[in-house]
């Protein structure tokens, strides 16, 4: 594993963002749990994901469908039948088995043993339903969660009233039994998605295509991703996915190279047609006005969830060669620093009495925490140097430290420090909530 990979992810569970699931008992593959700081930081991404959808713009609304669908629903989709498939290779010695486009030449990348020809493998995650195991209780976690949009299309437009150009939007857990998960949260088995579907007039799609390829890429970089941490990346006709006509790749640049976060897709009608042939439910729009019947066509966005944390993280994580203040001669440890956007920190604010060893101190310093806590994700901390906890929140990326010192006695004050500049100013108690509300929105 790269170096600074490494680094993220032992500071990820040392922080309490990341664990490996099911540690204790030697962990599951490519699976990972949330902990409580990744938890916060998680539920934030989706919020600001969501507000984007169904608040900036208009004409979107949401929908939270089930994973599990009828299996005939798989099939319409192709991903059954078609191409939701990766090219597999097995070792004739070892017997691992690798996904055929990351091996180079014909040589096992473990024992050096020689592989067998590439066989195509399907990434559909079975299961059963009800208490009998066979063919007719066979069942499929979903691999993405639109296909739920596309089921729901009729019922949308009906009770919301919605005429195309319109947006359904979704977030959810989606499955794939990958062949070889790897580089931690980039590729695993069980992930989430956010996806929204654009179902447009035909004629409109390119133009909508290009809108929509414009609207993401502003998100990231409102969000704090740098112009330079992000490409865009045309997919080759002979490596597009089996719905797509047209597709795009929104690339981060990771730790172990650029890779996709995002896909933006034209999906064209592949989907409202092929589950009105499967289902034998009509699932045209009729435009009154225009007297037209037709297919919408459909504008994917796509964006894993866990990706984009693991993006928005890496792009967070600074290393601080000697440390921060510069006060001292002495070289300092390294220090880290999680410079994220205020909207996706975990934490907001901490309260910090300046010592511990002082009632009143401590006193006033809980007070303001308990007021706090009701309005932001708050920390209290009243252990080690002052210096010390500073580096401690710095490092999870806490916007605000609130610091109740012995002036705060006299005038009933405190200092806001600001993570990013390391200024202080000091702000009255009964003016803070005010001030924090406003510096935070
Ligand atoms: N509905 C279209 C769709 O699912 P995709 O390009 O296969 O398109 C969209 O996936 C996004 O889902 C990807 O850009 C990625 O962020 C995320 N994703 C896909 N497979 C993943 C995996 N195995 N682990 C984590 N995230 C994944």
């Amino acid at each position: 594993m790269e170096e600074s990979l490494s680094k993220i992810v032992s500071f990820c569970k040392r922080r309490g963002f990341i664990f490996p699931s099911s540690e204790i008992y030697g962990g599951f593959s490519s699976c990972y749990d949330y902990g409580p700081l990744g938890v916060e930081l998680k539920n934030n991404l989706k919020r600001l994901w969501w507000d984007e959808m169904t608040k900036e713009k208009e004409n979107i609304v949401g929908l939270d469908s089930a994973i599990l669908m009828n299996p005939k629903v798989w099939k319409a989709s192709g991903h059954l039948t078609a191409g939701f498939a990766d090219e597999l290779v097995e070792c004739k010695k070892c017997h691992k088995r690798f996904r055929a486009d990351e091996v180079k030449k014909s040589v096992c990348p473990e024992c050096g043993g020689s592989l067998t020809k590439a066989r195509k493998f399907n990434l559909m995650m079975k299961t059963f339903i009800g208490p009998v195991e066979d063919e007719n209780s066979l069942a499929y976690l979903r691999p993405e969660t639109c296909q739920g949009i596309y089921l729901n299309f009729k019922n949308v437009v009906q009770s919301m009233r919605m005429k195309p150009p319109f947006g359904i939007c979704q977030i959810g857990k989606a499955f794939r039994n990958e062949i070889t998960p790897k580089n931690f949260l980039y590729r695993m088995r069980e992930f989430e998605q956010m996806e929204m579907q654009w179902f447009c007039e035909p004629e409109t799609a390119d133009k909508f295509f290009e809108f929509w390829k414009k609207e993401r890429v502003k998100w990231y970089l409102k969000l704090g991703i740098k112009k330079e941490e992000l490409r865009l990346k045309e997919v080759p006709k002979k490596e597009l996915p089996h719905y797509a006509k047209k597709a795009l790749d929104i690339e981060f640049k990771f730790p172990f190279g650029w890779h996709e976060i995002e896909g933006i897709h034209h999906r064209g009608d592949f989907d409202l047609s092929n589950h009105s042939k499967f289902s034998g439910e009509d699932l045209k729009y009729f435009d009154p006005e225009k007297k037209k019947r037709y297919f919408p066509y459909v504008i994917e966005t796509s964006v894993g969830v866990d990706r984009a944390f693991f993006a928005f993280l890496c792009s967070a994580f600074t290393e601080i060669k000697g440390g921060r203040t510069k006060t001292t001669k002495s070289v300092k440890e390294v220090e880290f620093l999680l410079k994220i956007n205020k909207f996706l920190a975990p934490v907001k604010v901490a309260v910090l009495p300046l010592v511990k060893n002082n009632q009143k101190l401590v006193k006033k310093a809980k007070e303001v925490y308990q007021m706090l806590r009701k309005h932001f994700v708050c920390q209290y901390d009243e252990v080690g140097s002052i210096g010390r906890r500073y580096r401690r929140q710095d490092e999870i990326g806490t916007v605000f430290c609130l610091t109740i010192d012995f002036e705060s006695l006299e005038n009933d004050d405190l200092t806001v420090r600001d993570r990013d500049t390391m200024k202080q100013k000091r702000v009255k108690i009964k003016d803070i909530l005010s001030y924090l509300k406003e510096q935070l929105s």
